[in-house]
């Protein structure tokens, strides 16, 4: 089954509760949080994901582009998030925090940039619930999908599998109709898209063809 994650760095900001009332048909809500040092960009922090929090029907995906994250995701956590995800480039140690995070009783998740090597993490699958393959460099909505980030997926989908691994496979970064197949025929069961679903003139639509256009890559 195909998760779709609107994320809302390409909602509007000040009409943050009409736009999260149209994706009501996405799994999840993905929630980017940037702190202009792990990435340029600077978006909102933990009193502004409270308030999603509060006002949001489907649970929250955040995404925590920030350094120093062993101090900061455990506080995504504890204020309900469903699952917190944090960059291998900037925990001292994902093990502990992961372990951190699902005791408070979220789902812990790990995300790599493009550059970044897996094959650290292939022996640690079972410390988290996801692992995010960033599809763009961090920082920015409407970027292009980068398939030179593929054969990374496929090494965790196949790794996985092997192991017999219920972790999820996210994408994160130029996900539209076009690109969503190669993703999801490299195994990626969950998936990020900002600008093909908020830029659509109806956000729902968007989402079922996303849907649509996953589950024909899996079958294939
Ligand atoms: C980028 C963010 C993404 C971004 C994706 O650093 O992590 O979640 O919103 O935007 P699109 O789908 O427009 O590439
Ligand atoms: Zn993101």
């Amino acid at each position: 089954m195909a998760r779709i994650n609107p994320s809302i760095l390409a909602a509007d900001f000040v009409n943050m509760e009409r736009d999260l009332a149209r994706i009501a048909t996405a799994d999840l809500v993905h929630v980017d949080v940037m702190d202009n040092h792990f990435v340029p960009n600077l978006t909102f922090g933990p009193q502004m994901v409270e308030r999603i929090q509060a006002v949001s029907a489907i649970p929250l995906d955040v995404h925590l582009m920030i350094d120093d994250p062993d101090r900061w995701a455990p506080g995504y956590a504890e204020l309900g998030a469903y699952s917190v995800t944090f960059h291998a480039e900037a925990a001292a140690d994902p093990v502990a925090l992961a372990r951190r995070l699902r005791s408070i009783g979220a789902r812990a998740g790990i995300a790599l940039k493009p550059g970044t090597d897996v094959q650290p993490y292939l022996d640690l699958l079972t410390e988290f619930d996801q692992v995010l393959v960033m599809t763009v460099e961090p920082g920015f909505g409407g970027q292009s999908f980068m398939p030179e980030t593929m054969p990374k997926l496929r090494r965790l989908a196949d790794e996985a599998r092997r192991r017999g691994s219920s972790v999820w496979l996210q994408v994160d970064g130029g996900i539209g109709e076009s690109t969503i197949a190669q993703a999801a025929a490299a195994g990626a069961d969950t998936f990020v898209a900002g600008s093909a679903v908020f830029g659509a003139g109806d956000p729902a639509n968007a989402i079922a063809g996303l849907r649509a256009a996953a589950a024909a890559a899996h079958v294939h």
